[in-house]
């Protein structure tokens, strides 16, 4: 797919992953509006990303009540960790848990860990979040953040979360909507009326 007017956000996106392969491990947080085009940055610099990262990808979803942990139980399963022996191991306790995560991922050498759609986050996700973060300047590890800015209530929980982190740990990077040029040459590739 032909990615429109995201030039910055991706050379961005590399800055970062080189800082984390450098071993100065970073939180990126791309925001945005529903449907602005957050997954296809993602999905674009995974594209990129290659051999120079693993890569593990989670996302956050849309339940009524969200299953604790969602987005970390993706992870390790791409880490191929046995999280659920783990959590059995810890009795519940999360500190434990997450220190045995962080080790798991940083075994992974650099790395790009995905966490989609934060704002749909259980608060279990959101403490882990906010764990990682905390620790991440001394690991290999981007961790790569999407959020609404549309939704004042999830929004307010991940800002509150992000908060908690150091600000020379976290990267903010806005998704604006496309321009009214780039809507309608997409729209004109695709043989629609762009108005
Ligand atoms: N920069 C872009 N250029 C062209 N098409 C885009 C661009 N960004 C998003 N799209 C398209 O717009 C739609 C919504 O994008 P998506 O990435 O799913 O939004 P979000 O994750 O922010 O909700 C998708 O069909 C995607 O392919
Ligand atoms: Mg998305």
């Amino acid at each position: 797919m032909m990615l429109l007017e995201r030039q910055t956000q991706l050379q961005q996106l590399e800055t970062l992953l080189g800082d984390a392969i450098g071993g100065h491990g970073r939180v990126a947080v791309l925001a945005g509006e529903a449907g602005a085009g957050k997954t296809a940055i993602v999905e674009a610099f995974a594209a990129r990303v290659g051999e120079s990262a693993a890569m593990l990808r989670s996302a956050c979803e849309d339940l009524s009540i969200p299953d604790p942990l969602g987005p970390l139980y993706d992870l390790a399963r791409e880490a191929q960790w046995a999280l659920p022996r783990a959590i059995d191991a810890r009795h519940g306790q999360r500190l434990p848990l997450f220190s045995d995560a962080l080790d798991a991922f940083a075994a992974k050498g650099p790395s790009l860990l995905v966490i989609e759609d934060l704002h749909w986050a259980d608060d279990a996700t959101l403490d882990f979040v906010r764990f990682l973060g905390r620790r991440i300047a001394n690991t290999h590890i981007l961790l790569l953040l999407t959020a609404r800015t549309d939704r004042s209530e999830g929004q307010m929980r991940v800002r509150r979360a992000l908060g908690e982190i150091p600000a020379g740990s976290v990267a903010r990077i806005d998704v604006p909507l496309l321009s009214q040029a780039a809507v309608l040459s997409l729209a004109d590739a695709a043989g629609r009326d762009g108005d």
